[in-house]
């Protein structure tokens, strides 16, 4: 099976009342990992590229490795840009190969954003790529990003219908109170999503599929594997798992994981190296590390996002 776009998949996920994970790729051992975990159980899959990682890894190696998976697996996978920032990024992904692209104007006043949104779209579509776009601002840092959260807004509901009918997008990230990075919430406080706010778009939009960023669960039981084995993290909170299963129930669709991963990889390592302080081979150490990904992956999958056997 080639590389699809997300239009059937969010299709059925959208009926189905579950979300597809859409987990961030930088390496071959996290590209394993996940699509390992995902053939397991079925579950259709995105992987998605930011920049940044296109700039670690280079597009060609991520394509040839997400190709790979393709092969390995024969899971239907989208390869979709994550938080493209420009017309040119967006354009060079779909004229390489991606199936779906992030034009992420949203911190741009509302006509530019449409502007832009509408420029990548008319693009994309002509050479059959879908488009994700971004109403509203998230909290905490992506490549050299950093909004802060007093600018960050949660989506404002009655904007939805004319953006989504003036730019075409086939995907739109709202806001509703999740941020980018380990630290979302403060230690002791009770993160809240606003649902309300999800309510009233999905009303607004029926049957149009929502996307979640910044939904990473920040597991304390690796934020700890951190601290005992060297790391200095403090109090990291996430979003409850129990939030995110409700919002894909909802009209949520795709749910973006990357800093699990990350702290999931990073403790694995660190315990292996107070472990085995003499080693020095990297597949002995990014062995376990892609075992933690692949565990983490599959509890997403089949406990979090409803997508097992879904593929
Ligand atoms: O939303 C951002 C993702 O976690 C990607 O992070 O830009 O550091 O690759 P990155
Ligand atoms: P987390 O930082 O919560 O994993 O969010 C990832 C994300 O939204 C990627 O676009
Ligand atoms: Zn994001």
């Amino acid at each position: 099976m080639p590389l699809v776009t997300s239009t059937e998949m969010f299709k059925k996920a959208y009926d189905g009342h579950y979300a597809i994970g859409a987990f961030n790729v930088n390496n071959m051992e996290i590209v394993q990992g996940i699509t390992e975990a995902a053939a397991e159980v079925h579950a259709p899959l995105i992987l998605q590229v930011s920049k940044g990682a296109r700039a670690y890894a280079n597009h060609t190696y991520l394509i040839k490795l997400v190709e790979a998976a393709v092969i390995e697996t024969d899971l239907p996978i989208v390869l979709h840009l994550d938080h493209g920032d420009s017309f040119e990024l967006c354009k060079s992904c779909i004229d390489g190969g991606f199936t779906s692209v992030m034009i992420d104007a949203s911190s741009k006043p509302f006509k530019e954003n449409i502007e832009e949104t509408r420029r990548v779209v008319e693009y994309a579509h002509e050479h059959g790529v879908v488009v994700e776009a971004e109403l509203g601002t998230l909290a905490g840092i992506e490549d050299e990003v950093n909004v802060s959260a007093e600018e960050s807004s949660y989506t404002h509901p009655e904007q939805v219908e004319e953006f989504v009918s003036r730019t075409e997008c086939d995907s739109l990230a709202i806001a509703i109170g999740t941020s980018h990075g380990a630290y979302k919430f403060k230690p002791g406080t009770k993160p809240q999503l606003r649902f309300d706010v999800l309510e009233d778009v999905a009303r607004r939009l029926p049957g149009f599929p929502i996307v979640l960023h910044g939904a990473s669960s920040v597991p304390q039981e690796y934020v700890k594997m951190i601290n005992e084995n060297g790391g200095d993290m403090p109090g990291a909170v996430g979003v409850p798992e129990d939030q995110l299963r409700k919002a894909a129930s909802m009209a949520v669709c795709k749910i973006n994981i990357d800093s699990d991963l990350r702290l999931a990889m990073t403790a694995t390592i660190r315990q292996y190296f107070t472990q085995h302080p003499a080693d020095f081979d990297p597949r002995q150490y990014l062995k376990p590390a892609r075992q933690a990904i692949h565990d983490l992956v599959r509890h997403k999958i089949v406990d979090v996002l409803g997508c097992e056997n879904k593929a």
